[in-house]
Protein backbone atom coordinates (compact mmCIF):
# COMPACT_ATOMS: atom_id res chain seq x y z
CA UNK A 1 0.00 0.00 0.00
CA UNK A 2 2.73 2.48 0.87
CA UNK A 3 4.62 1.52 -2.26
CA UNK A 4 2.08 2.34 -4.16
CA UNK A 5 1.15 5.16 -2.69
CA UNK A 6 4.85 6.77 -3.39
CA UNK A 7 4.42 5.16 -6.67
CA UNK A 8 1.62 7.85 -7.22
CA UNK A 9 3.81 10.26 -5.48
CA UNK A 10 6.41 10.21 -7.64
CA UNK A 11 3.57 9.77 -10.69
CA UNK A 12 2.42 13.16 -9.84
CA UNK A 13 5.29 14.54 -9.14
CA UNK A 14 6.49 14.14 -12.90
CA UNK A 15 3.40 15.25 -14.51
CA UNK A 16 3.19 18.29 -12.35
CA UNK A 17 7.13 18.64 -13.00
CA UNK A 18 6.51 17.92 -16.96
CA UNK A 19 3.74 20.39 -17.18
CA UNK A 20 4.84 23.25 -19.72
CA UNK A 21 1.82 25.69 -18.68
CA UNK A 22 -0.79 26.36 -16.55
CA UNK A 23 -3.60 24.17 -18.35
CA UNK A 24 -1.66 20.93 -18.65
CA UNK A 25 -0.91 21.55 -15.17
CA UNK A 26 -4.34 22.05 -14.30
CA UNK A 27 -5.20 18.98 -16.29
CA UNK A 28 -2.46 16.93 -14.14
CA UNK A 29 -4.16 18.38 -11.35
CA UNK A 30 -7.67 16.83 -12.43
CA UNK A 31 -5.93 13.33 -12.87
CA UNK A 32 -4.63 13.28 -9.11
CA UNK A 33 -6.76 15.04 -6.94
CA UNK A 34 -9.84 15.65 -9.56
CA UNK A 35 -13.33 14.41 -8.43
CA UNK A 36 -12.73 11.68 -10.04
CA UNK A 37 -8.95 11.24 -9.65
CA UNK A 38 -6.99 8.87 -8.40
CA UNK A 39 -7.18 10.13 -4.95
CA UNK A 40 -11.13 10.34 -5.17
CA UNK A 41 -10.98 6.63 -5.52
CA UNK A 42 -8.44 5.52 -3.24
CA UNK A 43 -11.34 7.66 -0.63
CA UNK A 44 -13.77 5.28 -2.19
CA UNK A 45 -11.96 1.97 -1.32
CA UNK A 46 -12.10 2.85 2.15
CA UNK A 47 -15.38 0.92 2.47
CA UNK A 48 -13.77 -2.06 1.67
CA UNK A 49 -11.24 -1.79 4.30
CA UNK A 50 -11.75 -3.53 7.89
CA UNK A 51 -13.02 -0.99 10.14
CA UNK A 52 -10.08 -1.16 12.55
CA UNK A 53 -7.84 0.08 9.98
CA UNK A 54 -9.82 2.24 8.02
CA UNK A 55 -8.44 4.94 10.16
CA UNK A 56 -5.11 4.00 9.27
CA UNK A 57 -5.86 3.69 5.69
CA UNK A 58 -7.53 7.06 5.57
CA UNK A 59 -4.53 8.58 7.76
CA UNK A 60 -2.10 7.43 5.06
CA UNK A 61 -4.03 8.60 1.77
CA UNK A 62 -4.83 11.99 3.39
CA UNK A 63 -0.63 12.42 4.29
CA UNK A 64 -0.35 11.41 0.41
CA UNK A 65 -2.48 13.30 -0.54
CA UNK A 66 -0.73 16.53 1.00
CA UNK A 67 2.42 15.46 -0.60
CA UNK A 68 0.47 15.58 -4.02
CA UNK A 69 -0.86 19.16 -3.38
CA UNK A 70 2.28 20.30 -1.87
CA UNK A 71 4.14 19.50 -5.09
CA UNK A 72 1.25 20.87 -7.01
CA UNK A 73 1.15 24.29 -5.62
CA UNK A 74 5.69 24.65 -5.79
CA UNK A 75 4.51 23.61 -9.71
CA UNK A 76 2.42 26.24 -10.00
CA UNK A 77 4.36 28.93 -8.59
CA UNK A 78 7.27 28.05 -10.23
CA UNK A 79 5.10 27.84 -13.49
CA UNK A 80 3.89 31.62 -12.70
CA UNK A 81 7.10 32.71 -11.89
CA UNK A 82 8.31 31.62 -15.27
CA UNK A 83 5.34 33.31 -16.89
CA UNK A 84 5.91 36.41 -15.30
CA UNK A 85 9.11 36.31 -16.28
CA UNK A 86 8.70 35.35 -19.86
CA UNK A 87 5.87 38.19 -19.87
CA UNK A 88 8.29 41.23 -18.40
CA UNK A 89 11.21 39.89 -21.18
CA UNK A 90 9.31 40.35 -23.62
CA UNK A 91 7.09 43.93 -22.40
CA UNK A 92 9.89 45.35 -21.38
CA UNK A 93 10.66 49.03 -21.74
CA UNK A 94 13.89 50.00 -22.57
CA UNK A 95 14.34 53.07 -20.24
CA UNK A 96 18.09 54.10 -21.70
CA UNK A 97 16.09 54.84 -25.19
CA UNK A 98 15.82 58.31 -26.45
CA UNK A 99 12.35 59.36 -26.01
CA UNK A 100 10.26 59.96 -29.24
CA UNK A 101 10.19 63.80 -28.56
CA UNK A 102 7.24 66.18 -28.89
CA UNK A 103 6.54 67.71 -32.31
CA UNK A 104 7.01 71.37 -32.23
CA UNK A 105 4.40 73.04 -34.15
CA UNK A 106 4.95 76.09 -35.96
CA UNK A 107 3.45 79.63 -37.06
CA UNK A 108 0.98 79.12 -39.98
CA UNK A 109 1.81 80.44 -43.28
CA UNK A 110 -0.85 82.68 -43.25
CA UNK A 111 0.78 84.09 -39.63
CA UNK A 112 3.93 84.63 -40.82
CA UNK A 113 2.76 86.93 -43.00
CA UNK A 114 0.73 88.01 -41.28
CA UNK A 115 2.94 89.18 -38.72
CA UNK A 116 5.52 89.93 -41.60
CA UNK A 117 3.24 92.82 -42.65
CA UNK A 118 3.07 93.96 -39.29
CA UNK A 119 6.99 94.20 -39.09
CA UNK A 120 6.82 95.90 -42.26
CA UNK A 121 4.07 98.87 -41.18
CA UNK A 122 5.06 99.10 -38.05
CA UNK A 123 8.68 99.71 -39.13
CA UNK A 124 7.41 102.91 -40.98
CA UNK A 125 5.21 104.24 -38.54
CA UNK A 126 1.53 102.38 -38.88
CA UNK A 127 -0.31 101.52 -36.14
CA UNK A 128 -1.94 98.10 -35.56
CA UNK A 129 -5.27 97.91 -34.65
CA UNK A 130 -7.96 95.32 -33.84
CA UNK A 131 -11.71 94.59 -34.20
CA UNK A 132 -14.85 92.48 -34.64
CA UNK A 133 -15.64 89.88 -37.10
CA UNK A 134 -18.95 90.37 -36.28
CA UNK A 135 -20.05 93.68 -37.50
CA UNK A 136 -23.14 96.12 -38.25
CA UNK A 137 -24.22 97.24 -41.55
CA UNK A 138 -23.22 100.86 -41.33
CA UNK A 139 -19.37 99.97 -40.92
CA UNK A 140 -19.23 97.38 -43.08
CA UNK A 141 -21.03 98.86 -46.04
CA UNK A 142 -23.70 102.24 -45.25
CA UNK A 143 -20.48 104.83 -43.92
CA UNK A 144 -18.49 103.22 -46.87
CA UNK A 145 -20.67 104.42 -48.89
CA UNK A 146 -22.81 101.75 -50.47
CA UNK A 147 -26.38 102.48 -48.84
CA UNK A 148 -28.63 99.81 -48.85
CA UNK A 149 -29.69 98.71 -52.27
CA UNK A 150 -26.40 100.40 -53.38
CA UNK A 151 -25.19 97.90 -56.29
CA UNK A 152 -22.33 97.84 -55.22
CA UNK A 153 -23.11 95.64 -52.12
CA UNK A 154 -23.75 92.91 -54.54
CA UNK A 155 -19.80 92.72 -55.25
CA UNK A 156 -19.52 90.87 -51.76
CA UNK A 157 -21.48 87.83 -51.07
CA UNK A 158 -22.19 88.33 -47.62
CA UNK A 159 -23.34 85.98 -44.66
CA UNK A 160 -26.10 87.82 -42.56
CA UNK A 161 -26.69 87.05 -38.81
CA UNK A 162 -30.72 86.92 -38.16
CA UNK A 163 -29.88 89.63 -35.36
CA UNK A 164 -29.80 93.78 -35.06
CA UNK A 165 -27.44 95.10 -33.00
CA UNK A 166 -28.15 97.39 -30.19
CA UNK A 167 -28.95 100.89 -32.46
CA UNK A 168 -31.11 98.19 -34.63
CA UNK A 169 -28.33 97.87 -37.27
CA UNK A 170 -27.95 94.62 -39.09
CA UNK A 171 -25.43 91.95 -37.75
CA UNK A 172 -23.21 90.39 -40.52
CA UNK A 173 -19.84 88.67 -40.76
CA UNK A 174 -17.81 91.43 -42.27
CA UNK A 175 -16.90 91.28 -45.81
CA UNK A 176 -13.64 93.06 -45.76
CA UNK A 177 -11.26 94.85 -43.45
CA UNK A 178 -12.50 98.23 -44.47
CA UNK A 179 -15.15 98.60 -41.81
CA UNK A 180 -12.11 99.18 -39.10
CA UNK A 181 -11.29 102.51 -41.21
CA UNK A 182 -15.24 103.52 -40.12
CA UNK A 183 -14.30 102.19 -36.27
CA UNK A 184 -10.93 103.37 -35.86
CA UNK A 185 -11.54 106.90 -37.62
CA UNK A 186 -14.85 107.71 -35.71
CA UNK A 187 -13.05 107.85 -32.16
CA UNK A 188 -9.47 109.00 -33.56
CA UNK A 189 -8.06 112.34 -34.59
CA UNK A 190 -6.08 112.69 -37.63
CA UNK A 191 -3.11 112.01 -38.02
CA UNK A 192 -4.54 108.27 -38.40
CA UNK A 193 -2.01 106.09 -39.88
CA UNK A 194 -3.36 102.32 -39.32
CA UNK A 195 -3.01 99.16 -40.79
CA UNK A 196 -5.98 96.48 -39.78
CA UNK A 197 -5.29 92.80 -40.17
CA UNK A 198 -8.03 90.17 -39.52
CA UNK A 199 -10.35 87.27 -40.99
CA UNK A 200 -13.28 88.15 -43.32
CA UNK A 201 -15.64 86.35 -44.79
CA UNK A 202 -18.14 85.87 -48.36
CA UNK A 203 -20.44 83.06 -48.86
CA UNK A 204 -17.83 81.68 -51.86
CA UNK A 205 -15.28 78.56 -52.22
CA UNK A 206 -13.12 77.40 -55.05
CA UNK A 207 -9.29 77.17 -55.59
CA UNK A 208 -8.62 80.61 -55.23
CA UNK A 209 -11.65 81.60 -53.12
CA UNK A 210 -12.36 80.26 -49.17
CA UNK A 211 -15.84 81.57 -47.24
CA UNK A 212 -13.11 82.91 -44.48
CA UNK A 213 -10.40 84.53 -45.81
CA UNK A 214 -7.76 87.12 -44.42
CA UNK A 215 -7.25 90.94 -45.19
CA UNK A 216 -4.77 93.77 -43.88
CA UNK A 217 -6.60 97.16 -44.32
CA UNK A 218 -4.46 100.05 -44.39
CA UNK A 219 -5.27 103.46 -43.53
CA UNK A 220 -3.68 106.92 -43.73
CA UNK A 221 -5.44 110.53 -42.97
CA UNK A 222 -3.85 113.84 -42.38
CA UNK A 223 -3.86 117.14 -43.84
CA UNK A 224 -1.73 116.19 -46.92
CA UNK A 225 -1.66 112.70 -47.63
CA UNK A 226 -2.05 111.74 -51.25
CA UNK A 227 -2.41 109.23 -53.97
CA UNK A 228 1.48 109.57 -54.28
CA UNK A 229 1.61 108.75 -50.34
CA UNK A 230 0.11 105.44 -51.46
CA UNK A 231 2.51 105.08 -54.21
CA UNK A 232 5.77 105.40 -52.41
CA UNK A 233 3.98 103.34 -49.28
CA UNK A 234 2.80 100.53 -50.70
CA UNK A 235 5.58 99.87 -53.33
CA UNK A 236 8.05 99.78 -50.53
CA UNK A 237 5.90 97.43 -48.62
CA UNK A 238 5.83 95.42 -51.39
CA UNK A 239 9.82 95.09 -52.33
CA UNK A 240 10.33 94.32 -48.57
CA UNK A 241 7.76 91.37 -48.29
CA UNK A 242 8.65 89.65 -50.91
CA UNK A 243 12.57 90.68 -50.44
CA UNK A 244 12.74 91.36 -54.47
CA UNK A 245 13.95 95.05 -55.34
CA UNK A 246 13.31 94.16 -59.20
CA UNK A 247 9.27 93.94 -58.71
CA UNK A 248 7.15 96.13 -61.01
CA UNK A 249 4.29 97.67 -59.37
CA UNK A 250 1.31 99.26 -61.16
CA UNK A 251 -1.83 101.13 -60.30
CA UNK A 252 -4.73 100.04 -62.55
CA UNK A 253 -7.86 102.23 -62.41
CA UNK A 254 -10.56 100.10 -60.67
CA UNK A 255 -14.17 101.09 -58.69
CA UNK A 256 -14.76 101.04 -55.07
CA UNK A 257 -17.58 102.93 -53.28
CA UNK A 258 -15.73 104.23 -50.37
CA UNK A 259 -12.69 105.55 -52.84
CA UNK A 260 -12.11 108.03 -55.80
CA UNK A 261 -10.21 107.81 -57.23
CA UNK A 262 -9.73 103.79 -57.01
CA UNK A 263 -7.10 101.52 -58.36
CA UNK A 264 -5.64 97.79 -58.49
CA UNK A 265 -2.43 97.20 -57.37
CA UNK A 266 -0.40 94.72 -59.58
CA UNK A 267 2.87 93.63 -59.47
CA UNK A 268 4.81 91.60 -61.60
CA UNK A 269 8.25 89.51 -60.56
CA UNK A 270 11.55 89.74 -62.54
CA UNK A 271 12.12 85.90 -61.73
CA UNK A 272 10.62 82.43 -60.66
CA UNK A 273 7.22 80.52 -62.22
CA UNK A 274 5.41 83.91 -62.24
CA UNK A 275 7.70 85.67 -64.32
CA UNK A 276 6.34 88.58 -66.62
CA UNK A 277 2.95 87.99 -65.42
CA UNK A 278 0.97 90.82 -64.03
CA UNK A 279 -0.15 89.70 -60.64
CA UNK A 280 -3.30 91.73 -58.71
CA UNK A 281 -2.33 92.21 -55.14
CA UNK A 282 -4.67 94.61 -53.41
CA UNK A 283 -7.97 96.96 -53.96
CA UNK A 284 -6.31 100.80 -52.86
CA UNK A 285 -7.77 104.58 -53.26
CA UNK A 286 -8.45 108.42 -51.69
CA UNK A 287 -10.95 107.60 -49.41
CA UNK A 288 -13.83 109.24 -50.57
CA UNK A 289 -15.51 112.48 -48.89
CA UNK A 290 -18.30 111.12 -48.02
CA UNK A 291 -16.42 108.24 -45.90
CA UNK A 292 -14.61 111.11 -44.32
CA UNK A 293 -17.47 112.84 -43.48
CA UNK A 294 -18.96 109.43 -42.08
CA UNK A 295 -15.70 109.20 -39.70
CA UNK A 296 -17.12 112.35 -38.55
CA UNK A 297 -13.97 114.31 -40.21
CA UNK A 298 -14.66 117.48 -42.59
CA UNK A 299 -12.83 116.30 -45.79
CA UNK A 300 -12.05 120.17 -46.72
CA UNK A 301 -9.32 119.23 -44.23
CA UNK A 302 -8.82 115.74 -44.17
CA UNK A 303 -7.65 113.43 -47.05
CA UNK A 304 -5.59 110.15 -47.47
CA UNK A 305 -5.87 107.11 -48.68
CA UNK A 306 -6.56 103.44 -47.62
CA UNK A 307 -6.07 99.64 -49.51
CA UNK A 308 -6.87 96.07 -48.35
CA UNK A 309 -4.77 93.32 -49.41
CA UNK A 310 -5.59 89.49 -49.45
CA UNK A 311 -3.11 87.58 -47.03
CA UNK A 312 -3.77 84.41 -48.56
CA UNK A 313 -2.89 86.49 -51.96
CA UNK A 314 0.42 87.62 -50.43
CA UNK A 315 1.30 84.19 -49.02
CA UNK A 316 0.32 82.17 -51.90
CA UNK A 317 2.73 84.31 -54.19
CA UNK A 318 5.35 84.47 -51.75
CA UNK A 319 5.84 81.14 -50.92
CA UNK A 320 4.61 79.68 -54.80
CA UNK A 321 0.99 78.33 -53.45
CA UNK A 322 -1.30 77.83 -56.32
CA UNK A 323 -4.54 76.47 -54.01
CA UNK A 324 -5.65 78.38 -51.96
CA UNK A 325 -7.39 75.53 -50.00
CA UNK A 326 -4.25 74.05 -48.82
CA UNK A 327 -4.21 76.85 -45.95
CA UNK A 328 -7.21 75.01 -44.18
CA UNK A 329 -6.60 71.36 -45.18
CA UNK A 330 -4.08 71.61 -42.07
CA UNK A 331 -2.34 68.70 -44.14
CA UNK A 332 1.49 68.64 -42.09
CA UNK A 333 3.02 67.33 -45.48
CA UNK A 334 1.99 71.20 -46.55
CA UNK A 335 2.90 73.10 -43.23
CA UNK A 336 5.95 71.34 -42.58
CA UNK A 337 7.45 73.36 -46.18
CA UNK A 338 7.02 76.65 -44.80
CA UNK A 339 9.22 77.60 -42.31
CA UNK A 340 10.74 80.45 -42.60
N1 LIG B 1 -12.30 96.48 -49.15
C1 LIG B 1 -11.94 96.25 -50.52
C2 LIG B 1 -12.22 94.80 -50.88
O1 LIG B 1 -12.32 93.99 -50.00
C3 LIG B 1 -10.50 96.57 -50.77
C4 LIG B 1 -10.16 98.03 -50.58
C5 LIG B 1 -9.82 98.52 -49.36
C6 LIG B 1 -10.24 98.89 -51.66
C7 LIG B 1 -9.48 99.85 -49.21
C8 LIG B 1 -9.93 100.22 -51.51
C9 LIG B 1 -9.55 100.70 -50.29
O2 LIG B 1 -12.34 94.45 -52.03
Amino acid sequence: MNLSLDNIIKQAEDAFESAKDSSSLDKAKAHFLGKNGVFASLFKEISTVSSENRKNYGAIINSAKKKVEFLLSQCRDRLLNKELELRLSSEAIDVTLPGRGFGTGSIHPIMRSWERVERIFHSIGFDIVDGPEIENDWNNFTALNSPLGHPARSMQDTFYIDLKDKNNLQLLLRTHTSPMQVRHSSINKPPIKIISPGKTYRVDSDSTHSPMFHQVEGLWIDKNISFSDLKGVYTSFLKCFFEDDDLKIRFRPSFFPFTEPSAEIDMMFNTGANRGKWLEISGSGQVHPNVIRNFGLDPEYYMGFAFGSGLERLTMLRYGISDLRCFYENDLRFLRQIRY
